[in-house]
């Protein structure tokens, strides 16, 4: 059986195009599970997982948990506003404790850039990177991916525009990681102060101009404004920022073509996306939950694979 290149998933960063592909395929397999009346398999009755989330999370928390009950593994749920962090306790403790319980994968969610890394060295767990603050989440781009290319049929050759708040996004940088693996070309729309310096570097194209943007694109994948990572203000007031880089009818309308509108959550409807785009035929929001089940069924499935019992 083929087995991924990594001994965790750490971010996009670490993988090869071949460990996408088996992701992908695993992911096909598991997503035809999910729809049977029985939902279930009894893949991994032998693996116990822990979900820890130091930050809040809907989607990752839930979609992780259901992927884990639906492979059968017994798990257990840590979200650090109900627990001893709150006391003073530090990660290694904290983990290290929860370990000692005989666990083998460790789920995180942290809000400090290369804390699944940190822990990947220090415990002995398989780690998921569930998002490590503005830095990686590699399950929300391997999902977005795998959307692309069921809408799509292909994610090579497509164009890829990411528009918003780039600066604080895990998203926006494990998704220009997947796509250009993948052979996707990406830009990136947005106001100039949130966007990063390096992003060139990346070979990502900078377009300021919203329409020019979404003209140019197959695909627009639009972030949310992060306010709780912001400390000093980065544009003159919503209204400015929604006028400028919010999604509307109106401007979709005005492209001449169609082109596939997706979103990683949580929406502030009428701030980047109005609820006519999010709720259109052209979003693909709720395929994204959907399939973020069958791709975190995969990455769990095939990292339990290398663990030796
Ligand atoms: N997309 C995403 O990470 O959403 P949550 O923060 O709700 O998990």
């Amino acid at each position: 059986m083929k087995q991924l290149s990594t001994d965790h998933l750490l971010g996009i960063k670490y993988l090869k195009k071949e460990d996408i592909d088996l992701i992908f395929n695993t992911a096909d397999h598991f997503k035809e599970v999910i729809n049977r009346p029985i939902k279930k398999v009894p893949s991994l009755r032998d693996i116990t997982i822990a979900n820890l989330f130091f930050e809040n999370s809907t989607r990752t928390k839930l979609s992780f948990e259901l992927a884990e009950k639906r492979l059968s593994a017994d798990i257990i749920n840590f979200s650090a506003s109900q627990s001893s962090v709150k006391k003073g306790e530090t990660l290694i403790d904290t983990v290290n404790n929860i370990l000692s319980m005989k666990v083998d994968i460790v789920v995180m969610r942290h809000p400090n850039v290369g804390a699944g890394v940190f822990l990947s060295k220090h415990v002995n767990a398989k780690i998921i990177n569930a998002g490590d603050g503005a830095h990686e989440h590699p399950t929300q781009a391997l999902l977005d991916s795998y959307s692309i290319k069921e809408t799509l049929g292909t994610v090579k050759g497509k164009k890829v525009v990411i528009i918003g708040d780039i600066l604080h996004s895990r998203v926006a940088l494990s998704n220009i990681f997947a796509l250009q693996l993948q052979g996707a070309t990406v830009k990136v729309c947005g106001p100039t102060t949130l966007l990063p310096k390096y992003i060139s570097s990346l070979g990502v194209k900078v377009e300021t101009n919203l329409k020019k943007a979404l003209a140019w694109c197959d695909v627009a994948n639009v972030l949310r404004v992060q306010h709780e990572r912001m400390d000093i203000k980065y544009f003159p007031s919503i209204r400015e920022y929604t006028q400028l880089f919010g999604i509307n009818k109106e401007i979709l309308d005005s492209l001449g073509k169609k082109i596939v509108i997706m979103h990683p959550g949580p929406i502030n409807r009428g701030v980047e996306i109005t609820s006519d785009v999010a709720d259109s035929k052209q979003s693909i929001i709720l395929n994204q939950v959907e399939n973020g089940v069958a791709i975190r069924m995969a990455v769990i499935y095939l990292l339990a694979q290398q663990i030796k019992k």
